[in-house]
């Protein structure tokens, strides 16, 4: 049994990590949280006291995270700013969270050596054309698009940095779209769920063309805690399900599935931008640690997530009708 710290641990892939390390493992777990716009103790709801602590507080904290560091046997860094379109609105909290936050914890990490995995994301690499028949590893070039995924690529940049220069004993993980429960209202998903229960029609940027590849949250976990017991230190695995589907599609499987005409969606102005399509090869963490999805089947893990949200709208609700009317000042 071990001390897991938990950056961003109310956020809504950090909650389901916390969750899922509950449920599978004896560790445990130290959540440290800003309770920015997007964490919410809700999200840690239920779960039982003598497994997990919250301590709110800051990444850039760096009194604050080298007491916790202390106490660590192991950390994984999930706490960020998130949302592209917020970057394109406002950077700044996205260069000071996700670039001077993961430095503060590096510093940390190289002064206790403690295991660090940083978790991060496929945006790094940019965007494929629609009919590209390749798909991102490890070894695609960093081409990063937006204020957020630049910002992401900075702190992965920094990761590799203090492995190298300072023995850091990190790894790092690049996951592709995750859905599921606790994801925040301002996201694809979760927006037009929650439109739908209102009675508003969904939004698709543009055309609607644009291809994510989709995994569950819970899937997302588990490889996390693979790479974290096996990963080899310094390397990088990308972590995905073969979930590729145009957004188009996931408006429409949305609108069946909660009952409503396919077509009953509206095009909205597009995200300035917009990174085409992304996609997943994630042979070398199946075939080096042996890891595989549990939800293989899209469908249902968007059936189970929207019953969350019927059953759960006490936690969205109140952030709900703030979200919307940002989107409105930009046409979205
Ligand atoms: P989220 O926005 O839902 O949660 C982020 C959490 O971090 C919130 O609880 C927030 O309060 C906390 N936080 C923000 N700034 C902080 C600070 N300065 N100090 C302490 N806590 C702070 O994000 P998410 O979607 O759960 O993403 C979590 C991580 O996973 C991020 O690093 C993101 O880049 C990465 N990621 C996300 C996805 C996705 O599909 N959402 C995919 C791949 C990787
Ligand atoms: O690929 C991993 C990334 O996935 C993570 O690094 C990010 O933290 C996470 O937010 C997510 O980024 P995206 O920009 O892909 O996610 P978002 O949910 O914002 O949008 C998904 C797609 O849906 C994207 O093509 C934009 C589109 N979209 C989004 C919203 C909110 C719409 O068409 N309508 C909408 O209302």
């Amino acid at each position: 049994m071990g001390n897991l710290l938990v950056t961003g641990g109310a956020g809504f892939i950090g909650s389901n990590f916390v969750h899922h390390v509950v449920e599978h493992t004896d560790h445990h777990v130290t959540v440290l949280d800003a309770l920015t716009y997007a964490g919410n103790r809700e999200s840690l709801a239920g779960l039982p006291s003598e497994r997990v602590d919250l301590v709110v507080g800051n990444i850039t904290d760096a009194p604050l995270v080298d007491e916790l560091f202390g106490r660590a046997d192991a950390v994984v860094h999930y706490a960020a700013e998130s949302h592209n379109d917020n970057s394109l609105h406002d950077p700044r909290p996205f260069l000071d969270t996700n670039i001077v936050g993961t430095y503060t914890l590096l510093e940390a990490a190289r002064k206790h050596d403690t295991r660090f995995h940083h978790i991060s994301t496929d945006e790094v690499y940019g965007d494929l054309e629609l009919d590209d028949p390749d798909r991102f590893t490890e070894n695609t070039p960093y081409n990063p698009s937006s204020p957020y995924s630049s910002t992401k690529a900075g702190s992965d940049l920094l990761v590799r940095a203090w492995v190298r220069s300072f023995g850091v004993r990190a790894t790092i993980s690049n996951c592709s779209n995750n859905y599921g429960p606790y994801q925040h209202v301002e996201k694809f998903i979760p927006r037009q769920i929650t439109n739908v229960i209102r009675g508003v029609r969904p939004k698709l940027y543009g055309a609607g063309e644009n291809v994510r590849d989709w995994i569950h949250a819970d899937d997302h976990s588990s490889a996390v805690l693979t790479i974290l017991d096996q990963g080899r230190i310094g390397d990088t695995y990308l972590i995905g399900a073969d979930g590729e589907k145009s957004n188009k599609d996931v408006v429409e499987l949305i609108l069946e599935l909660m009952g409503e005409p396919a077509d009953a969606y509206e095009h909205v102005t597009d995200r300035a931008g917009h990174d085409l399509r992304y996609a997943i090869d994630s042979t070398k963490l199946r075939t080096e640690l042996g890891w595989t999805p549990s939800y293989g089947d899209f469908e249902s893990g968007l059936t189970a997530t929207i019953a969350w949200y019927r059953d759960n709208e006490a936690w969205w609700a109140p952030t709900k009708d703030g979200v919307e009317a940002f989107y409105a000042t930009k046409g979205q």
